[in-house]
């Protein structure tokens, strides 16, 4: 079957968590060597790759013992830069609730830009992050905490009274209406996987205040950093991440269309329609394969690309594939995590990457077509990368915007318009020129 995506994301820990351990696994008083040698060695790490770079960030993630936040995995796990402490899931073994990564929270820290004295709101506890942004605002600033469950709060709340931030506000609120009592906030860092912006949120963010979330814009998450211009939200940057989903009134799920059993299916964001019974036979007609002529490095990111082609195709969607499926060749490899997809009617089209040298140090993208239209989607689908690599390739990026819902579309610049239940986001691609 295929698994979800915030899953995929993360890792399981080893061991459930249990309210009574926090006391007994560690003293705050003596962190053990371990523990401070592997904080400083993925403070060093996280330092050489980029994702830390201003002082105060760098000296809250070499200060907070991440692991009296996370007393249920093993110290190498904790302090690895990358892994996720699971420390829930829901009845089909989903994760819900987790610390995040520190590579994501260091990128979104560094995003938020927190300084001495502000107030500021997360939502999503896990006590981690809250810790950082703690030290980051220092004793004259205020940090509130909301998570929609009360086995989390009880979580963060425990961790962070032993860890000695007892300063930090933990509260059970469905983050939908932001905490209005504690509001104006100059920050507000969200930590789970947003559909949509509601009104409470810019309401309560300060008139020169930031608002970085993980937002979902037709299934493609980026961490954004919002500022206010004139009426609407423009970013002032974005990073590639994931994020468990946020529950309540503000979840949105993708649709899942399937298409051979439940091996491979497309997953839809938003309200495109899709005919499932002739997308499935065009899965499993001959393809059309058409190689682009683009190569990108071994370790080149190309997050890019796929922000790119969710802007400018109109039909879009991740096609997704079990292993067992992909063995069949019912799917190229890209599929496992999902391939970025153009659906045009009953024909699609999705991207893979072949490797161009013996060392698998350069890969060329190669665009697989299926259905009655096949070429055509095909041919449009290589143009796209192939216009990407001419305008975009190494530019400033997206620009995305975020308008109150109503906001006719005559004071809407040009550019892909995602309609949500309180907002439009724009995404548009200025050149650099
Ligand atoms: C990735 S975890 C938060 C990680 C945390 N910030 C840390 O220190 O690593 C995401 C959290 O968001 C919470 N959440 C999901 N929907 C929410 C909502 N509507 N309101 C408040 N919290 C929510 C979940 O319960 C989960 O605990």
């Amino acid at each position: 079957m295929i698994s979800d995506p915030s899953a995929r994301t993360a890792e399981a820990s080893k061991v459930d968590w249990k309210s009574d351990r926090v006391n007994t696994l560690r003293d705050n008083d003596t962190t053990t060597p371990d523990a401070a040698a592997l904080r400083t060695a993925m403070v060093e790490q996280l330092r050489s790759e980029g994702e830390l770079r201003t002082d105060p960030v760098i000296r809250a993630f070499a200060t907070v013992p991440r692991e009296l936040f996370a007393p249920e995995a093993p110290l190498e796990q904790v302090y690895d830069r990358d892994d996720v402490v699971i420390t829930k899931r829901d009845e089909n073994g989903l994760a819900v609730s987790s610390v995040s990564a520190p590579r994501i929270q260091a990128s979104m820290l560094e995003q938020a830009e927190v300084r001495p004295g502000m107030r500021v709101l997360e939502i999503g506890s896990g006590g981690y992050n809250a810790a950082l942004i703690a030290e980051l605002v220092g004793p004259d600033g205020e940090v509130t905490t909301v998570d929609i469950d009360q086995f989390v709060v009880d979580r963060a709340r425990a961790c962070l009274a032993e860890a000695g931030y007892d300063r930090v506000r933990v509260l059970l609120v469905d983050a939908e209406g932001g905490v209005p009592e504690h509001a104006p906030f100059d920050r507000i860092i969200v930590t789970a996987g947003a559909w949509d912006i509601p009104p409470a949120w810019i309401d309560q963010l300060a008139p020169d205040g930031v608002l970085v979330v993980p937002l979902r814009m037709r299934g493609l998450t980026r961490s954004v950093a919002f500022v206010r211009e004139q009426g609407r939200l423009v970013s002032r940057g974005y990073e590639l991440c994931g994020f468990v989903p946020i529950q309540g009134s503000g979840a949105n799920a993708e649709r899942l269309v399937l298409l051979h059993g439940e091996d491979v299916a497309l997953r839809l964001d938003g309200d495109q329609a899709a005919d499932a019974d002739a997308l499935s036979a065009a899965l499993t007609s001959e393809r059309v394969v058409r190689p682009s002529g683009v190569e990108v490095g071994g370790f080149e990111p190309f997050d890019e690309l796929d922000l790119y082609l969710a802007t400018e195709l109109d039909g879009f969607g991740l096609l997704v594939a079990t292993p067992a499926a992909i063995e069949a060749g019912l799917a190229e490899r890209s599929a496992r995590m999902g391939a970025k997809t153009a659906l045009d009617g009953v024909s699609f089209a999705y991207r893979a990457s072949q490797a161009t040298t013996k060392e698998r140090t350069a890969f060329e993208f190669v665009v697989y077509g299926h259905g009655p239209d096949a070429d055509a989607v095909a041919f449009r689908y290589v143009e796209l990368i192939r216009e990407w690599d001419r305008t975009h390739r190494g530019g400033p990026g997206a620009r995305i915007e975020v308008h109150p819902t109503g906001t006719p579309d005559t004071e809407i610049g040009e550019g892909r318009l995602i309609d949500k239940k309180h907002t439009r986001v724009l995404i548009s691609w200025p050149t650099s020129s």
